[in-house]
């Protein structure tokens, strides 16, 4: 039977993994994104796909990277959190580990993998919101994944929510990932404290003393914990994310939403907040189902495993 790899390019990580047809992983690394410098980020995730090939054999590869993908399934046209502006990457890719390529958008390759192994099996219709650096969507309508006719639909991270709001990386200004990803709740975190608020004191101190060394999974942990700031920093990303949801809903009628993304791994401190925001926001609330919300099943591997999917199809 056919492995395959699946890379996952994202402005924080990249992830790899050798994947089977059932979608079991059967092996895995991962290394930091120079996500400043698209040859480095080439040049890491080929190192990725040696590695893997090395020890496997591997038939075919497939990415998801944090960005506008064009139809060809190969170009990178523009990413708001990485500097790809027209990158050849699927070209570049193919070249540098001699195997067949195919580039998806990061959010769409997770949106598979949960639809075909995670928590949308079950179903024909879903969104699913991926919260990291940015925050990405997927959407799967009849079992299909949507594209859009230039391939970069489903960017529900600029849905605009504020008019004239925070100013995004694609532009644009008030786009949902400016106020519902993790770069939006570490630079919350760093706010307080420049703003001398106490409240983020127990924040910094994870920090070793240094604001600017606040990351998204000390505040994750500090949630957990019970740390009051923290958890409200939860409750205001989900309910951010809450809101944009319901407009989405309106619009696509999902069976389920499924929540991924390194943020997601807070569970309940993201989701229970989101929930209840987009229950508040559904438009004709208690007369029509309500979709169900879950949580990724595949944790931080559905962009790999739907990736490496992608490429076998
Ligand atoms: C990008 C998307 C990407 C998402 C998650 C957004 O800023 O526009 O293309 O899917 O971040 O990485
Ligand atoms: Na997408
Ligand atoms: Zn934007």
């Amino acid at each position: 039977s056919a492995l395959t790899c699946g890379i996952d390019i994202g402005g924080t990580k990249i992830a790899g993994a050798v994947v089977a047809p059932d979608g079991t992983v059967v092996a895995e690394a991962r290394v930091e994104s120079p996500a400043t410098d698209p040859t480095a980020m080439e040049e890491a995730a080929a190192a990725l796909v040696a590695g893997f090939a090395a020890e496997h054999d591997v038939t075919a590869v497939g990415v998801g990277a944090a960005g506008n993908v064009a139809s060809d399934r190969s170009t990178v046209l523009f990413a708001p959190n990485i500097a790809w502006r027209n990158e050849p990457l699927g070209v570049d890719l193919a070249r540098l580990t001699g195997l067949p390529v195919v580039v998806e958008n990061d959010a769409n390759a997770a949106a598979w993998g949960e639809f075909r192994y995670g928590a949308g099996r079950d179903v024909d219709d879903q969104l699913m919101v991926t919260v990291g650096t940015g925050v990405g969507g997927g959407v799967v309508i009849d079992g299909k994944l949507l594209r859009g006719a230039y391939g970069v639909a489903a960017e529900i991270g600029h849905l605009n929510v504020v008019r004239d709001g925070r100013l995004c990386g694609c532009g644009n200004r008030g786009c949902l990932e400016q106020y519902g990803s993790g770069t939006a709740l570490v630079r919350a975190a760093r706010e307080a404290v420049a703003g001398n608020s106490l409240l983020a004191q127990d924040l910094v101190d994870r920090a070793g003393g240094d604001p600017a060394a606040i990351t998204g999974p000390m505040i994750t942990t500090a949630a957990q914990e019970g740390d009051r700031f923290a958890i409200e920093q939860f409750e205001h990303l989900g309910s951010w994310l809450g809101h944009g949801i319901a407009s989405l809903v309106a619009v696509l009628d999902p069976a389920v939403i499924v929540i991924g993304g390194g943020v997601s791994d807070a569970g309940d401190l993201l989701v229970a907040p989101l929930r209840s925001a987009f229950e508040h926001g559904l438009a004709g609330r208690g007369y029509r189902p309500t979709a169900e919300i879950r949580l990724a099943e595949l944790g931080n591997r559905a962009g790999v495993i739907g990736a490496a999917d992608l490429a076998r199809t």
